[in-house]
């Protein structure tokens, strides 16, 4: 199995090292440098690694979160969406979104490896999920400059795309996430979009499975990769 530290979900299978996220090195791991500062920004997220039980999957989701707070209100919802997932349905949260390098088109010709990842990760899903903060009336510029480096990437092009707005007051970033997807050509899918008025709540990943919306949630999982390919 490969290891794969830079992802989480319910189906993640990589047992992490019984050493500190913070302390891993390269010679104790045999990942690379790259690897190892991954992993330890996808653990200090929040990103565990819990290791669950295993439905068949065939389609898999993926989720970026806009936010980099370690208690991020929009990375709760992700991991309770990765909770909530259909049998069938894999949810795996990208844990490299504060790591990406700030996109510059120059770099494109010598992909950065982490890069290369994200794309792998975006080609291999059968949709993504965006959850994502409002900041000064605008998206943030963490979940916009995972977005640039994929402007010119071929397999995002009518990509399956929803949008959990965690704070349906913050208007602005939904509707310029909503262009920014469009112009990209992602194919957003409407009815899979979710405003949860969670902002304010204080309301924890188990209380979002506790509440109300766990069955919007999980309708919306379904309906994002209804339509992807078989
Ligand atoms: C720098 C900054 C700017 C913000 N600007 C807005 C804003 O313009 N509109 C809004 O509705 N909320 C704004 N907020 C509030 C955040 O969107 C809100 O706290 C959000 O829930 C944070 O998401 P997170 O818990 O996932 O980090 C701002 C927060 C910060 C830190």
């Amino acid at each position: 199995m490969t290891a794969r530290p830079w992802i989480s979900g319910r189906d993640y299978t990589w047992a992490p090292p019984r050493i500190p996220a913070k302390d891993l090195t390269k010679r104790e791991t045999g990942l690379s440098a790259l690897q190892c500062a991954f992993f330890a920004h996808s653990a200090a997220a929040g990103y565990s690694g819990r290791r669950m039980s295993k439905p068949v999957v065939s389609k898999k989701v993926l989720a970026l979160c806009g936010s980099l707070r370690s208690v991020s209100m929009n990375a709760a919802v992700l991991r309770a969406a990765s909770r909530l997932a259909p049998d069938g349905i894999r949810v795996e949260l990208f844990g490299g979104m504060g790591l990406l390098p700030l996109f510059n088109p120059e770099l494109e010709a010598a992909m950065p490896e982490l890069v290369r990842v994200f794309h792998d990760q975006v080609a291999s899903s059968d949709g993504l999920l965006i959850a994502s903060p409002e900041y000064a009336h605008g998206v943030t510029g963490v979940i916009k400059n995972a977005l640039d480096w994929l402007v010119s990437f071929e397999a995002f092009v009518d990509k399956r795309v929803a949008i959990f707005n965690a704070s349906p007051r913050s208007v602005h970033a939904d509707g310029q996430l909503r262009e920014i997807l469009t112009t990209m050509s992602a194919s957003l899918v409407t009815d899979a979009c979710l405003d949860l008025p969670f902002r304010g709540t204080g309301i924890t990943e188990q209380g979002i499975l506790d509440s109300s919306h766990a069955a919007d949630i999980r309708r919306a999982l379904a309906l994002l990769v209804s339509g992807a390919r078989a």
